[in-house]
């Protein structure tokens, strides 16, 4: 049977989106030198269990980061500095906050849409411009400098080969150098705009991250430029991949498109069965502190484990008929998002803008549809799902 995910070219390594399911939940990868986990339970067990499944993966692979983008960088700490730093930002990022953005967002998407005719390349059109200008006008940098962060995004996730632990090809290492180098001139280009904003503070997120005080502890510069970074980076590209992937997969099935056209109160299940069907990032990455048993398996000290959600989000010990996309499965657990003390920060705002625009796409355009002669492209990257061009007829 051809899947979705062949007819649509999806990285063939994805094969949870196959309708195959893995040998065992627990895996080690000889090629790669790392331990692939696939199993729902497995995956909440190394979730909850920070102290045995570090986030600090840096450690195991110290020349990938060049000592760049690890202080403020959240994604790579363990408690308790993970925490403290965590209290800190979501002072300034609260709910609030995001919750706040729910005008702007509307008047950006009408905005965007004003500008296509009876057809539209989505990503391009919306699903890219509209999350990089709202992170960037909360940041509070020029959202018309986008062409850049897009620049320096893209060359970052270019690659669609597996990252490897073992001796890199010339060209692995060569991708890693460029990809280095693009972290480089973003670093800088918020290094500039922080002591900026030390200097004038204005009504942005940047400043509110410079002035943030908990238990009289502040940010220094290189931790706001890092955490602007991972705003930056993990708030544009996910999210463009959330809408894409949503419109697409009820275009792919008429049916549940035409129960969430008949009922909008089903659009934000919709998101949830979308980012559970196609989950953005498949996979996070943990570093072992120490030797554990994960499903069946003895996993040692210091080996860099991937915790495929994606899989997991397809596991049927948690979720019947893992794949049929049903926009009003009911209840609907899935950790596209992670779980735990590293629960997507931006999962606030990543649902806001998911229904703010899909609510709008079906309001604007009652015949919206993929065109049949020119179907989507996914994004290469093995450990990622998502379109990175759709065409749709209007
Ligand atoms: C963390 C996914 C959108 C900011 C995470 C994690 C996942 C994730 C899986 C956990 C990483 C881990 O456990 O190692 C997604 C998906 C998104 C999305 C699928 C959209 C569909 C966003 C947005 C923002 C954001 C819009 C910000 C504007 C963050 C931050 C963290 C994070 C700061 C780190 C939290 C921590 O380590 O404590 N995200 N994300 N994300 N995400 Fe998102």
């Amino acid at each position: 049977m051809t899947t979705l995910a062949d007819a649509w070219g999806i990285n063939p390594a994805q094969f949870w989106l196959r309708g195959v399911r893995p040998e065992q939940p627990v895996q080690h990868d000889e090629t790669t030198g790392m331990w692939n986990v696939y199993g729902y339970p497995e995956i909440l067990q190394a979730l909850s269990d920070p102290a045995t499944f570090s986030s600090h993966t840096q450690r195991l692979v110290p020349e990938t980061s060049d000592g760049l983008f690890t202080e403020g960088n959240l994604v790579q700490m363990d408690p308790p500095e993970h925490q403290k730093l965590r209290k800190l930002v979501s002072h300034a990022f609260t709910p609030k906050v995001v919750a706040d953005l729910e005008p702007r967002i509307t008047e950006l998407t009408h905005e965007l849409l004003d500008a296509v005719s009876d057809r539209t390349e989505l990503v391009a059109d919306l699903a890219y411009p509209l999350p990089v200008i709202v992170i960037a006008e909360l940041l509070g940098v020029p959202s018309s400098d986008r062409g850049l962060f897009k620049k320096w995004v893209d060359a970052m996730f270019a690659s669609s080969n597996q990252f490897s632990l073992k001796e890199r090809t010339p060209e692995q290492e060569a991708y890693l150098q460029q990809a280095l180098e693009q972290v480089r001139q973003l670093a800088d280009y918020l290094g500039e705009h922080v002591a900026e904003r030390r200097r004038h503070p204005r009504e942005d997120l940047l400043t509110k991250l410079v002035q943030a005080e908990v238990d009289g502890a502040q940010l220094r510069d290189p931790e706001v430029v890092n955490f602007g970074m991972v705003l930056l980076i993990a708030g544009h590209i996910t999210t463009t991949m959330l809408l894409g992937n949503t419109v697409l997969c009820l275009d792919a099935h008429p049916e549940q498109m035409a129960k969430v056209r008949a009922d909008r109160s089903l659009v934000p299940s919709a998101i949830e069965e979308s980012l559970r069907f196609f989950s953005p990032f498949a996979a996070v990455s943990r570093a072992t502190n120490r030797e554990v048993e994960l499903g069946g398996q003895r996993i040692g000290a210091d080996e860099l484990v991937l915790l495929w959600v994606a899989a997991a989000n397809r596991d049927p010990r948690q979720f019947e008929n893992p794949d049929v996309f049903d926009v009003t499965r009911q209840p609907n657990s899935q950790i596209a998002f992670g779980r735990g003390i590293h629960f997507c920060l931006g999962a606030p705002l990543a649902r806001l803008e998911g229904r703010v625009a899909l609510n709008i796409l079906l309001d604007r355009f009652p015949n919206l549809r993929t065109d049949p002669g020119d179907g989507p492209e996914f994004l290469p990257s093995p450990t990622m799902t998502g379109v990175r061009r759709l065409p749709l007829l209007l």
